[in-house]
């Protein structure tokens, strides 16, 4: 991807979020905000972080674009943790049926939800994804996304994983957004296998896990831990698989039941449990006592009708929260990051601060690379969003509105 050059010079509010690591509880309170400041992005890295008036003289930097970012506050590119982005066809009848008093649950066991999609991404052809996927990639990048994370999960046979997770390299190698792939095989059992979960398993830890990792084709591993998909003990067998390979782990954690994901999250050292509507409080707890980030999704909360995570609670127990859109074409069809940030403050009861934290800093984290992006730091990728208001306060209060002017990656200019 290209590397560019520019200097950000006057912002109202320059919100670094910096660190470099998850902020844990309290401390995602702290943006470390710089009044009346300026950064200085070389080569697609940060170079100067600081307020306008140490800013070295722009004489210096005659290669550099200058934008003036007088009346507007700049904050780290958003990461959008956990989405599903790469999938066939739609599913907008299931969601008339759920208005109608269905659930998600019921309707997947009759053979639709996530089945339904499956089908459709089998049939697919690998262009056909790759634009539909990179019409999604723009639209999140309007709204201030600079990386974000898919999962296969879709084919849930050797050819369609790997054809997901192929569309998602080639993606990110034209498109400016960076996406982390996540092998997700176990995200159902496919009709072929049911009633065989186990066997199921065994057919994706013996032959196509391992052809993940020799392609190099996803950092992370996913499941789908939930009552009458995937248990504790088959979510540990698959998970522990995985990890001895070498991938990251995730975890679909207590979205629908009360199952100890969030705990089993934490005994594989996870990189995230994602979901936790219904987790435990020894589930949270464990969180908090770990270096795993409780990813949460309202907007599939929303979407479902399901009560929300206790977000305000995990805060203050301590964990480390990131947010995230879930966007997949069942239970969250959006990847709205105005919706999301507004869920999560009036629903979740964070404040704008930990949902800035939870969407900056820590959803890098979620990702394993909070030492690359995440924050206005020296030495991070020049990630940056340009807000049409001078407040980071903004983004929860427009309600619906996407308020994001201009989207920077690697100090390039795309918008
Ligand atoms: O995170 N819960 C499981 N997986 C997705 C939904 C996938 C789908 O319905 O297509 C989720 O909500
Ligand atoms: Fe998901």
């Amino acid at each position: 991807m290209k590397k560019g050059n520019i200097i950000i010079k006057n912002a109202a509010q320059l919100v670094t979020c910096s660190g470099f690591s998850a902020k844990k509880g309290r401390e995602m309170s702290n943006l470390s905000i710089i009044e009346n400041g300026s950064v200085i992005v070389t080569g697609g890295i940060i170079t100067f972080v600081g307020k306008s008036a140490n800013c070295p003289p722009l004489s210096d930097f005659p290669e550099h674009t200058v934008i003036d970012a007088t009346d507007k506050a700049v904050l780290p590119g958003f990461v959008d943790s956990h989405t599903h982005f790469i999938f066939g066809g739609y599913r907008e009848e299931e969601f008339s049926w759920r208005m109608r008093g269905d659930s998600y649950m019921s309707i997947m066991e009759r053979g639709g939800g996530i089945h339904n999609t499956m089908t459709v991404t089998r049939n697919a052809s690998f262009e056909e994804l790759k634009e539909a996927g990179r019409k999604r990639l723009d639209k999140m990048f309007a709204m201030g996304v600079t990386t974000v994370e898919g999962k296969s999960g879709y084919g849930m046979n050797k050819e369609t994983e790997l054809k997901q997770l192929e569309v998602m390299k080639a993606l990110d190698e034209e498109h400016p957004i960076d996406i982390v792939s996540t092998f997700m095989g176990a995200h159902a059992t496919p009709q072929e296998y049911k009633g065989r979960e186990d066997a199921f398993l065994d057919y994706l830890i013996k032959e196509v896990m391992p052809l993940v990792k020799d392609k190099n084709l996803a950092e992370c591993c996913d499941i789908f831990c939930e009552k009458n998909v995937f248990d504790i003990q088959q979510s540990r067998r698959y998970l522990t698989a995985a990890k001895n390979l070498g991938f990251k782990l995730k975890i679909h954690a207590d979205e629908i039941v009360t199952l100890g994901g969030a705990e089993l999250a934490v005994e594989l050292g996870a990189l995230s449990a994602d979901h936790l509507l219904q987790a435990s409080d020894k589930g949270i707890a464990d969180l908090a006592n770990s270096n795993t980030v409780a990813t949460l999704l309202p907007c599939t909360a929303f979407s479902l009708k399901e009560d929300y995570a206790r977000g305000r609670f995990m805060i203050d127990s301590g964990c480390a929260v990131a947010l995230a859109t879930d966007l997949n074409p069942g239970s969250s069809f959006t990847n709205s990051i105005p919706l999301l940030f507004a869920l999560a403050c009036i629903y979740m009861q964070l404040s704008p601060e930990e949902a800035v934290t939870a969407l900056t800093i820590n959803g890098a984290a979620a990702l394993g690379i909070a030492d690359k992006i995440g924050s206005i730091d020296v030495g991070k990728q020049g990630d940056l969003v340009i807000l049409e208001y001078p407040s980071y306060k903004f983004l929860p209060y427009h309600i619906g509105m996407n308020i994001v002017e201009k989207t920077i990656k690697n100090g390039v200019i795309f918008n």
